[in-house]
């Protein structure tokens, strides 16, 4: 896996290059805490997520999930119009990095957006617009793939679940039950379209 069909490389490339600057400002202050527990099934700290309602499909926000490592980084716009990060677990990240032609069980991505908004701070520095930067989280800040292959068989091993900033799960079975379905040009990779950025 992760050879990129042609139409997700030069999308991940024209996004991905777009977005590098910004997200690369954003990750050098980050934490850089290497290890994490990474299970489903633990509960995140209060202070990011006060709620913690597990999902429709049974998911809760995985504990220390904000101090897991990059996989990449992507910008959506029309409608979106955010920024994201891709983060990935222990077992995630071992696996991209192997080259694995799928992820085990255990391994859990973290997909997190923020709105993509222009800095005037900065672009007084470079003298002209050009500076674009993570705004307020919007309602689909935290979006996870869960990998458990028999729990979740029917959608390719993968649980999907959606937070808001303040850790609620979306309520909205149509948008969850529309996960999967929309993974299925990516089932070459495992169902995850995100090429991990070297
Ligand atoms: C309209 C199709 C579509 C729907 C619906 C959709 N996704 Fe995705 N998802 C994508 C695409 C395409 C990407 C890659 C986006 C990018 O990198 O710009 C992605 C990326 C992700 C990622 C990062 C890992 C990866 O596969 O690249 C996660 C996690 C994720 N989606 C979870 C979800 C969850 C949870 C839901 C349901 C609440 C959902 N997605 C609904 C198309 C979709």
């Amino acid at each position: 896996m992760h050879h990129a069909t042609n139409r997700v490389l030069k999308y991940g490339g024209i996004l991905g290059s777009c977005a590098a600057f910004v997200v690369c400002t954003m990750y050098v202050t980050q934490s850089t805490a290497e290890s994490s527990t990474g299970s489903p099934d633990e509960v995140a700290s209060a202070s990011a997520n006060p709620s913690r309602e597990p999902g429709a499909t049974g998911i809760t926000i995985p504990k220390g999930y904000r101090d897991w490592r990059l996989v990449s980084v992507a910008h959506e716009a029309g409608n979106l119009n955010d920024i994201r990060a891709i983060l990935g677990n222990d077992a995630t990240i071992k696996a991209y990095r192997e080259h694995a032609s799928s992820f085990p069980d255990g391994a859990v991505i973290a997909r997190l957006a923020w709105k993509f908004v222009p800095s005037e701070t900065n672009d007084r520095v470079f003298g002209r617009q050009q500076s674009f930067v993570a705004g307020p989280q919007p309602n689909w800040y935290l979006q996870l793939m869960v990998k458990d292959s028999r729990k979740y068989s029917a959608t390719g091993g993968w649980g999907f679940a959606q937070f808001d900033k303040d850790g609620n799960p979306s309520a909205n079975e149509a948008q969850l039950k529309a996960c999967f379905p929309c993974h299925t040009p990516a089932k070459g990779h495992d169902y995850v379209f995100t090429q991990y950025a070297p």
